[in-house]
């Protein structure tokens, strides 16, 4: 059984392939994203987010002036009630695999809380010295995200454009990890999401959370 259609994954690779970026407006089913949403809810009041940080594992560091988000990473072992988002990224895997030829092995998603002010400057997703994450994937979960409310996600294309991407609820946006750089503009309100990777390569145990 899968999710989406072959067709349906063949219209969003096609689209990941040709801009490096595609965005999914709608893309859970209702009962699926309010799990997340749900979810999400329980982790905020449980306060089990921390500050996220920048650089790898040799020298991490908080950098605020960089990112202001907090961060939960998920354990598809322990967070079961994700469960079906988690088969979607796998879902997600294969299919890239097949009409990519990507080697996909692994992923790495966590819960992002932007607070009021925040933002992350514009960065790539893939580092020299850890080059492992191919495709970004982030799901918006702002319910009642309005035009002023900020923390769009910009993208920087090929092309010298600049696309802002507003964060709406279940909208999902993927791009190439390499080859995208993108920010979070100031948001003015609680941002959150879901936002992950999908991996080349196994991580390792222990290891370079960022
Ligand atoms: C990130 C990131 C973008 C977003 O977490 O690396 O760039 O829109 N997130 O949340
Ligand atoms: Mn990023």
């Amino acid at each position: 059984m899968t999710y989406f259609s072959e067709d349906q994954w063949l219209a969003w690779i096609d689209q990941l392939s040709e801009d490096n970026y595609v965005i999914v407006d709608d893309f859970l089913p209702e009962v699926l994203f309010k799990d997340i949403d749900a979810f999400f809810v329980t982790k905020t009041a449980e306060d089990v987010f921390k500050k996220a940080q920048i650089g790898t594992n040799t020298a991490l560091t908080v950098a605020p002036d960089i990112r202001g988000d907090y961060i939960y990473w998920l354990d598809p072992a322990v967070d079961i009630s994700l469960t079906p988002v988690f088969e979607i990224i796998r879902e997600c895997i294969e299919k890239l695999n097949r009409y990519c030829y990507l080697s996909l092995k692994e992923f790495e998603f966590h819960l992002a809380l932007y607070p009021e002010k925040t933002f992350y400057k514009r960065h790539i997703d893939q580092f020299k010295n850890r080059s492992n994450r191919m495709i970004s994937v982030i799901l918006y979960l702002n319910k009642d995200w309005q035009s002023g409310d900020g923390g769009e996600l910009k993208i920087y294309k090929d092309n010298g454009e600049e696309l802002v991407v507003n964060p709406l609820a279940n909208r999902l946006v993927m791009f190439n990890s390499a080859k995208v750089p993108h920010e979070v503009l100031v948001t003015h309100k609680t941002r959150r999401s879901l936002t992950g990777w999908l991996l080349y390569k196994p991580s390792t145990i222990g290891f370079l959370k960022i």
